[in-house]
């Protein structure tokens, strides 16, 4: 987690520039903000960036760095905000990923008398450099960083005086944007986006040194050539224009984004997802590895490939290496919105180191996932800013279905974007005024059997993280193994009944029989549910019944006044373990 963003501009800029670039990675962190320019200002403070943007003074620059901070090491507070400087002022850093042996580099360095100012890995970076200073020059103290340092880094690094950025990184993502007058550094293309669609990606203990033009080196310090690639990226769907956030905004985009990439796997996309096919029916095993909200897309994944009679599984990646033997003939297919998901990388490289084929499904394109697979497809779904996913859940899973579709499941894909459309404008009002009945719920039960049981747990994720209600989403047939004795008179239940499913519907029974309060959501008349979704009768139902539970954890949650794209605690691209 964490966003850094450097540029070094020919031309003096405001540093302004270098927090509104910032911003633009704010989904990553937003605990703390803070920036360092070349003349020896740092800037910091706790808080958001907005409100750091309206209380510091404007300075103009050429070189600078910036970071937005998701706390793993210290508290938040303005000491462990970044930058961080040496004893002496003239080493700025600003890092991202934790250093596992900070402790025993720190212990080194206040040997020998270095001044520590924050409880943070991150600082002992600087000293670490302001010691090597003594005796070699910094190109050399970086290749010595790389070999000495455990754990994960990007690391930006300026010196006081000069018009240059170093940059290193390992395991945490780091691009180069390549603009007209000024180079960017950032965690993510989408740092300099809306400026260039040149970049250069970093690859692992790479180092790079940036001022009138770049060099790498590899990490003895030989100088290396990299490919500039151009990247795509949907600019047009940034702003927040009329709504009040992001989330409505990206959930009322779902349609235009599900035509986008059923538009794709028919054309651009296409051989692609027939490579893709061939993959899953030559391998042994294919296993689905993904986090959070892409965990649930991969389950929906298992469950329409078998519809098809092809085995796959879906594991956790943080669980990865514990549950699954893999091999040469493994498929290991890969579901990342943000393509950096650190769990998920860890768990490919592990796959990988076993020969295992990878393929990956991202939303962002040369994402370090997308880059380490053997395939990998785009969900097309655009920049998704809100923590929360919500349109680009929708797109793996459109992604997924039509995988299913190519294998014979017969679903229509063609009308899905007017589906969605709507399920949106037919229900986001009877939506809002249930929010108002709910939000001052403690808990919220939401059941799902096959098809909807992924959906359930989708559903209760969104409520926790957005409504701050305890959500538990559950298979409907477990219910009287234990969790029935939490049902009482009133509590909430959401139902989620696919058509014609009598397990489910006794499943419902059983929680009505002990007086929950059942809100049913199904493309079934004929039970009469509060939510009639009128889908076809088929698997787009797991899409239109996500949507409603993702209108209800929104309103819950603006009936409650919390911070909806920003959530506490939370960061879009999750880059530590
Ligand atoms: C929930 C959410 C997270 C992510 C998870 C994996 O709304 O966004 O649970 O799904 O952190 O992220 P990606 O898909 O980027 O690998």
């Amino acid at each position: 987690m964490c966003g850094i963003i450097g540029i070094v501009s020919q031309e003096y800029v405001s540093s302004k520039e270098i927090l509104k670039a910032l911003k633009r990675l704010e989904y990553r962190g937003y605990d703390s903000v803070g920036y360092a320019l070349n003349d020896g200002t740092v800037e910091k403070d706790t808080g958001e960036i907005s409100d750091f943007m309206r209380r510091t003074k404007e300075k103009n620059f050429r070189t600078g760095i910036a970071h937005t901070r998701w706390a793993t090491h210290g508290g938040v507070t303005r000491e462990n905000a970044h930058p961080h400087t040496d004893c002496s002022g003239d080493i700025m850093i600003v890092h991202n990923g934790i250093i596992e042996n900070y402790l025993e580099m720190k212990n080194k360095l206040l040997e020998k008398g270095h001044k520590f100012r924050s409880e943070t890995d991150s600082e002992v970076i600087a000293h670490y450099f302001e010691d090597k200073l003594n005796n070699m020059d910094l190109k050399d103290a970086i290749t010595d960083f790389i070999k000495e340092a455990k754990g994960t880094f990007a690391v930006l690094m300026i010196k006081k005086g000069e018009d240059r950025i170093y940059a290193f990184k390992r395991d945490s993502p780091l691009v180069l944007g390549i603009g007209e007058k000024e180079f960017y550094l950032s965690s993510d293309i989408y740092g300099f986006s809306d400026k260039t669609d040149r970049a250069i990606f970093f690859n692992d203990d790479e180092f790079a040194v940036i001022d009138k033009s770049y060099k790498f080196y590899d990490k003895d310090g030989n100088e290396i050539k990299k490919e500039v690639k151009r990247f795509q990226w949907g600019f047009s769907e940034e702003e927040k224009e009329t709504y009040d956030h992001y989330m409505i905004k990206e959930i009322k985009e779902e349609g235009k984004a599900v035509r986008r990439i059923i538009n794709s796997l028919n054309n651009e996309q296409h051989e692609k997802i027939l490579k893709l096919n061939k993959m899953i029916k030559k391998a042994k095993k294919v296993a689905f590895v993904a986090s959070g909200t892409s965990y649930f897309a991969a389950l929906l994944g298992v469950y329409f490939l078998n519809r098809v009679d092809v085995e796959s599984q879906a594991i956790i990646a943080s669980e990865f290496r514990h549950f699954i033997r893999v091999d040469e003939n493994t498929l290991v297919i890969a579901i990342s919105q943000s393509g950096e998901t650190m769990d998920v990388l860890k768990a490919l490289k592990f796959a990988k180191e076993k020969k295992a084929k990878i393929v990956s499904i991202v939303n962002v394109p040369h994402s370090s996932i997308q880059r380490i697979s053997d395939l990998s497809l785009e969900i097309l779904a655009g920049q998704e800013i809100c923590v929360a996913a919500t349109k680009t859940f929708i797109n793996q899973v459109s992604l997924l279905l039509y995988l299913a579709n190519l294998n014979g499941l017969n679903v229509n894909l063609n009308n899905l974007h007017r589906r969605i459309q709507e399920t949106i404008d037919n229900n986001e009002s009877k939506v809002r005024q249930l929010a108002k009945t709910l939000y001052r719920e403690r808990d919220i039960y939401v059941l799902g059997r096959g098809l909807t049981y992924p959906i359930a747990r989708e559903i209760a994720l969104k409520l926790k993280e957005i409504s701050y209600i305890h959500g538990e989403g559950m298979m409907g047939g477990e219910l009287k193994h234990g969790t029935l004795a939490l049902i009482e008179k009133g509590t909430p239940v959401i139902s989620l009944i696919q058509h014609e499913d009598y397990e489910m519907l006794s499943n419902t029974k059983e929680v009505e029989a002990r007086g929950a309060r059942v809100i049913k959501i199904s493309n079934d008349e004929k039970i009469n549910p509060d939510f009639y979704l009128k889908t076809s009768k088929d698997e787009k139902f797991a899409i239109a019944a996500t949507i409603i539970g993702q209108l209800l954890a929104y309103y819950i949650a603006k009936e409650k006044g919390l911070p909806i794209d920003k959530p506490r605690n939370l960061a879009k691209s999750v880059t530590v373990e």
